[in-house]
């Protein structure tokens, strides 16, 4: 039987694990925060979130993006909110003013002088883009970080996919901690069961192959035809070869699809340790718009939708069953859980380099 204490003791062991992940992992990774189209403009800005953190993005005057902490040097409120452009950014609070990178211009009530030294920029973080995603990392340090933009750059420019544009989002609150949903993600050993009426009839599961690389995976998947994964309910249909599409999966938490005219992103972020976020973008190629692909924007979403669905149910099932005292983790595949593994090895590697 258990003492007392010891559901209590097991609940702070998960917050503090949790919570290095938060602060090393997460924060050490570069994350997606917006797209260039919502920036195009000189003083345009975007606030978001990034790990938990208030992030503002911003278009300064000289082209260059900016991404800083949201946070007022004065007394904390958001200095912005929203989406919005101007030529200096205003706190909503008492008024501090700061250039659109960060430096204090104006403390109403305040004599500069008494404005201490420290508290006249905003904390500044690193930025880059590739393609049309923006990313940002708060911390710089984690050296086991794959290089997103420079990967997601050449990959892009390989696909050859042209001018991008967002036709859909969906997000979804799932009650299960982060990493088992990153682990449903990097396997298929379950798609022939909770994939049976979706995926499972749409590729071509025995060509499932993952690649390991450092810092990321590369996950093979032949799809049957263009059109056929988002009619997989009424059987596939092939009226195109098959076509062999991928997925980069990048540690700790983002994803990015390849499909014929369209790229669905794929972010989870914890929210506490039993409950995470996934968003997923879906992303449609210009050049496709005049090729007959058949696979309209509406298809790819719901098509999408219904393999959450899916993964979401077993995952959060499984949540309950790892939350169990009698549970103790099982093997693994050394084939059809390669990815699970990836995954896991690369997070100790990570907590292991920031604890040394
Ligand atoms: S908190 Fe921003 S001006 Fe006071
Ligand atoms: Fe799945």
């Amino acid at each position: 039987m258990l003492r007392a204490g010891s559901s209590r003791d097991l609940q702070a062991r998960q917050r503090s694990i949790l919570e290095a992940e938060r602060q090393i992992v997460l924060s050490g990774a570069w994350q997606p925060i917006a797209y260039t189209w919502d920036l195009a403009l000189h003083g345009q800005y975007t606030s978001t979130e990034v790990v938990g953190e208030p992030v503002i993005v911003v278009r300064c005057t000289n082209g260059r993006l900016a991404a800083m902490s949201n946070v007022c040097r004065h007394r904390g409120h958001p200095v912005a909110t929203g989406s919005g452009r101007g030529r200096i950014l205003t706190c909503g609070y008492h008024g501090w003013t700061y250039t659109l990178d960060g430096v204090v211009q104006s403390a109403p009530g305040f004599e500069w002088e008494e404005v201490p030294e420290c508290a006249r920029k905003l904390p500044s973080f690193p930025v880059a883009s590739a393609g049309p995603f923006i990313f940002s990392r708060i911390r710089t340090d984690g050296a086991w970080a794959p290089d997103v933009p420079a990967i997601l750059h050449e990959m892009l420019r390989d696909e050859g996919y042209g001018k991008l544009s967002l036709v859909a989002r969906r997000e979804w609150r799932v009650a299960a901690n982060w990493k088992l949903m990153v682990e449903n993600f990097v396997e298929c050993l379950h798609c022939p069961i909770v994939h049976a009426a979706t995926l499972a009839r749409a590729v071509d599961l025995k060509r499932y192959r993952v690649e390991e690389r450092s810092g990321y995976s590369v996950h093979y998947i032949s799809s049957l035809a263009p059109g056929s994964m988002a009619r997989s309910e009424s059987g596939p249909r092939r009226r195109h070869d098959t076509v062999e599409r991928q997925t980069i999966v990048f540690f700790p938490n983002f994803a990015v699809s390849f499909l014929p005219g369209y790229i669905v992103t794929f972010v989870v972020t914890p929210s506490d340790s039993e409950t995470c976020h996934v968003l997923r973008d879906v992303l449609a190629a210009e050049s496709y718009a005049t090729e007959e692909t058949e696979l309209a924007a509406a298809d790819v979403v719901t098509y999408y939708e219904s393999l959450m669905a899916e993964d979401i149910r077993v995952v959060e099932a499984a949540q309950r069953g790892v939350a169990s005292r009698f549970y103790l983790p099982g093997p693994l595949s050394v084939v059809g859980e390669r990815g699970v593994a990836h995954f896991r090895r690369q997070l100790q590697e990570a907590l292991s380099i920031a604890e040394g």
